[in-house]
């Protein structure tokens, strides 16, 4: 190994270190901003270090550095231009795209190596093995991210999608892997096994997605992150390239750890999302108990001003509406006038609150909501009875006392304890369902108050006028 290999595996080995480092930083909002600086600066030192050690190889023509450098250059401008443009609520479909990508440059890189090597006889199973999983890994990566993204945006009906044939389809298909992978590895300059590898792989991709509801696409779509993950590394055996395989390794393990949290807050198994049905759009009416037609009490900002005025803790429990109107600021306007006038003021944040990981948190960071008033649900719940008022801002699933009995699309998803506090109040547009298409009980609930409003103008509203009554 000469000295500039040398010198390029000692980066790649820092660069590791500040990824492994990166990720620990992501875990407070506080540090998470330093976090995502630290790993993609080590992510671009490493691409350097990378064009540095090919550079004295000698190994790309002219035209070759052409077509690297203008799709780096290509790649890296519309990757900004996404990253700044797309609304905070199509976030999801945008992180899908991007695991296409990955997982679909991952698959064409061990393609591309399968058929560069002109002497498959030396080619042995050191590379056709990673080759063949890299090929599965990322085919279905692409072709299932692309379908997840086409749900999330509307395109692809949201609504589970299954044909006759589909479970039996999606055995038979996995079980072909296994024949394709093992063909590949003793043939490995067999085209039919190369490229009908990468047919069943994409369809499978399109068979696992299709019959799951659109409600559980967030959770594929993590668990699509964490295939991505590992068919980088695979593509990192297949090129003997070390910073791909720790940086694959590292997405593919924290991509499957959310997976398993997000499944875990919404009580669900792995499996049984993947398996599909939830999400749906099904409707069951609201039980009132008695039979009777559920009453709902609509309530003018000046009625909720006045409780909020005379409140000495409120907790907002902000959803997907507070995201979907961009509410963050005037909710955070709203907690300041309250806070200043001496009121306890604390945000519920729910796990699958909104449509991503963590979309609260982001939300509320911009609006510079203090650190010390988020409250994860664990925390909040056993404060919601001292609470004079519950402000509910587009939340709808997470607070559904429906959840604690068995028999509907969110029974046993731990809740918001909202219909605890002493009163409450619902900033939503209409009596519409959220995201699981399921009635609300706390809607009818004799001590909740339905404001009908857009989030946005409805928090201006009522923060002037709870100002008239403090001020
Ligand atoms: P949802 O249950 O989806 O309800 C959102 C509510 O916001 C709707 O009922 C809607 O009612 C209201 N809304 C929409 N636009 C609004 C606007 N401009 N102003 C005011 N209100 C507006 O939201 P949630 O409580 O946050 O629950 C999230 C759901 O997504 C859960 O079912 C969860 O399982 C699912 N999910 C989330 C994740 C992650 S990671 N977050 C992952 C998988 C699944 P109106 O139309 O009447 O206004």
């Amino acid at each position: 190994m000469d000295t500039v290999s040398h010198a390029v595996h000692y980066i790649f080995l820092a660069a590791a270190a500040c990824f492994v480092m990166g990720l620990h930083l992501m875990n407070h909002p506080r540090t998470a901003r330093r976090g995502n600086t630290l790993s993609a600066g080590a992510m671009a030192v490493a691409i350097a270090a990378t064009a540095w050690l090919i550079l004295g190889e000698n190994v790309i023509s002219t035209t070759g550095w052409l077509v690297l450098t203008s799709g780096g250059v290509l790649g890296a401008a519309l990757g900004l231009w996404a990253a700044r443009e797309i609304r905070m609520t199509a976030m999801p479909q945008l992180v899908s795209l991007f695991n296409a990508v990955g997982g679909g440059a991952a698959a064409l890189i061990a393609v591309g190596d399968l058929l560069q090597t002109g002497h498959p006889a030396a080619l042995g199973a050191r590379v056709s093995l990673p080759g063949a999983l890299d090929i599965v890994i990322g085919a279905v990566t692409f072709s299932g991210s692309l379908i997840a993204a086409g749900k999330l945006q509307g395109v692809v009906s949201g609504a589970p999608v299954v044909f006759p044939g589909a479970r039996l389809l999606n055995v038979l298909l996995p079980a072909s892997f296994v024949v394709g992978t093992v063909w590949l590895v003793l043939a490995p300059d067999s085209r039919v096994a190369l490229y009908g590898l990468v047919a069943v792989a994409l369809l499978f991709g399109v068979t696992m997605v299709l019959p799951i509801g659109g409600a559980d696409m967030p959770v594929v779509i993590s668990l699509l992150n964490a295939f991505t993950g590992s068919a980088v590394a695979m593509a990192g055996f297949v090129l003997d390239e070390t910073a791909l395989i720790i940086a694959g390794m590292l997405v593919s393990a924290s991509g499957g750890i959310l997976t398993k949290l997000m499944a875990d807050a919404m009580n669900r198994s792995i499996a049984n999302i993947v398996i599909g049905g939830f999400g749906t759009g099904d409707s069951t009416p609201a039980a009132t108990g008695s039979g009777a037609p559920a009453q709902v009490r609509s309530i003018s900002a000046d009625d909720v001003a006045i409780q909020l005025a005379y409140a000495s803790k409120v907790i907002f429990v902000p959803g997907y509406g507070l995201a979907a109107a961009q509410a963050q600021h005037e909710l955070g306007d709203l907690a300041k006038v309250l806070t200043d006038h001496g009121i306890d003021v604390s945000y519920a944040v729910h796990p699958v609150a909104g449509r991503m990981p963590g979309h609260m948190n982001v939300l509320l960071a911009e609006a510079n909501v203090p650190y010390t008033q988020l409250k994860e649900m664990d925390d909040v719940n056993p404060e919601f009875p001292q609470a004079d008022v519950a402000l509910v801002i587009g939340a709808n699933d997470v607070t559904n006392p429906i959840a604690r009995r068995p028999g509907n699309a969110i029974s046993g998803m731990p809740i918001l304890d909202v219909d605890q506090a002493k009163s409450v109040i619902v900033i939503k547009r209409s009596m519409g369902h959220g995201y699981a298409g399921v009635d609300n009980e706390l809607y009818t609930d004799p001590k909740t108050g339905m404001f009908f409003a857009d989030a946005k103008k409805g928090l201006s509203e009522l923060k002037a006028a709870v100002g008239e009554f403090v001020g």
